[in-house]
């Protein structure tokens, strides 16, 4: 058979299947053709293809495309700071083949015509484009949007992210609704009066800094509550951006409870802390929630490896250069992390030995797209060829230029990291390769 592409010389790794083995793929019409192991496939059959139909990973590791379940695009309503596009490719060159938009666009994500215009906007562009609608209409927590609808259009799960739905009422009949359509609601669990008018991560830092803070407890109590919720309503709960011990602790207990609650951490929330903002107030260091203290940090980690945090999700928050150009409380909280989100997982989680690169592979690939519904990922033959060629080795230094995203707010910019995309394929396809 004559193939579109071929990947030569690389270790597959398919956490799904439970396998590890050296191998070459064939690729033909969107789809993984055929898997030769054994050198099987001839020296002469590979000098059959020019060089822009074979990948060379050799050294490298070949996994399942990466999913990351929360990102933000701003199209609708802030394209100077990502468009659907924009984001697309940055979300390639990070690896990823399918991502899920937050609602938090303008206007939000709560009608049936927002997901058509965001979904074509994503037609042959260079990851699948997922929308997740929102909870309630235009995100103000009054009243609840046609959920039913939403699904009909493609949403795979709804949330109010950056607002934490305060009406304890609203959220149960939310999960009740939700429920119906197995999707998840997804909580971006922070109690908005506990938190009101923090800029950081209230600890001996902002009491240092004298920069009002947001407590851990504003997580921890939105978590326990939203998950007792979801334990009443017997419905799918998922907790965004989990960055406290005791955040941590609430998923683990709810879990171990049987309530059908996931979580998802950010790589900054397990890189960094909270002390690094009173180095240089970097206003890219702004995030809700807050970077948090180590013990934090760790907990998160230690969340990861046991199975309470499910999934890796990097909250890629676009922001311009002139709104973060401003003191660390004035600027708008987020980070981009499409492009570096593999490189701190690699980094902070492979290389520190808390997980293996399967493991990882099912943080950032298998068990996202598990929980919005969506086809995990896998290297078999007939399934779609989605798929992540990495050097889990190379170290690279992170430029602000070469950044794909329309933005550049990353604290990250001038860090080695190790852990590189080598090429990301998408639908059989080539959407992004390493030079
Ligand atoms: O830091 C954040 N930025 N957290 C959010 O939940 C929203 C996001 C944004 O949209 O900028």
């Amino acid at each position: 058979m004559d193939f579109d592409l071929i990947i030569i010389n690389g270790r597959l790794i398919d956490p799904g299947l439970g396998f590890s083995k050296k191998a070459d793929i064939g690729i033909k019409d969107g789809k993984i053709g055929r898997i030769f192991e054994d050198n099987e496939l001839a020296k002469m059959d590979i000098e059959k293809y020019m060089t822009d139909r074979v990948i060379n990973a050799d050294g490298a590791l070949v996994t399942p495309g990466l999913v990351d379940i929360h990102v933000h695009f701003r199209e609708p309503g802030r394209e100077g700071q990502e468009t659907v596009k924009t984001g697309s490719q940055a979300a390639a060159a990070g690896g990823f083949t399918s991502v899920c938009c937050m609602p938090n666009t303008q206007p939000a994500i709560d009608n049936q015509e927002t997901v058509k215009f965001v979904t074509s906007l994503a037609e042959k562009g260079d990851c699948r484009v997922y929308c997740i609608g929102a909870i309630t209409k235009n995100r103000d927590g009054e009243e609840l949007s046609e959920i039913g609808d939403l699904v009909k259009a493609g949403v795979v799960a709804v949330s109010d992210d950056g607002d934490y739905l305060q009406n304890p009422d609203m959220m149960r009949r939310a999960l009740e609704y939700a429920r119906m359509f197995d999707i998840p609601v997804i909580s971006h669990a922070e109690d908005i009066y506990l938190a009101a008018g923090g800029y950081m991560n209230e600890s001996f830092q902002s009491t240092r800094l004298g920069i009002p803070g947001r407590p851990a407890v504003a997580e921890e109590i939105a978590i326990l509550r939203d998950i007792k919720l979801a334990g009443l309503t017997r419905s799918r709960l998922h907790i965004a951006h989990v960055s406290t011990a005791g955040g941590v602790e609430a998923i683990r207990r709810g879990k171990a409870e049987g309530v059908r609650v996931t979580g998802e951490a950010a790589p900054h929330h397990f890189a960094l802390t909270d002390d690094l903002i009173g180095e240089e107030f970097d206003s890219n260091l702004r995030v809700n929630p807050p970077l948090r203290t180590e013990d934090d940090r760790l907990a998160v980690v230690e969340g990861l490896v046991d199975g309470t945090i499910d999934c890796i999700a990097c909250d890629h928050a676009p922001h311009s250069e002139a709104e973060k150009d401003v003191e660390f409380d004035q600027a708008p909280p987020g980070m981009i992390g499409l492009e570096t989100s593999l490189g701190l997982s690699i980094t902070y989680l492979v290389d520190k030995g808390f997980m293996t690169m399967p493991d990882l592979m099912r943080k950032m690939s298998i068990n996202p797209a598990k929980i919005v519904n969506l086809p995990a990922p896998g290297l078999s033959v007939g399934e779609a060829a989605d798929i992540t060629v990495i050097d889990p080795d190379a170290e690279w230094t992170v430029e602000k230029n070469a950044f794909r995203s329309k933005s550049k707010n990353s604290p990250f910019v001038g860090w080695k990291l190790k852990g590189k995309v080598i090429a990301t394929i998408m639908d059989g396809r080539i959407t992004h390769r390493a030079k």
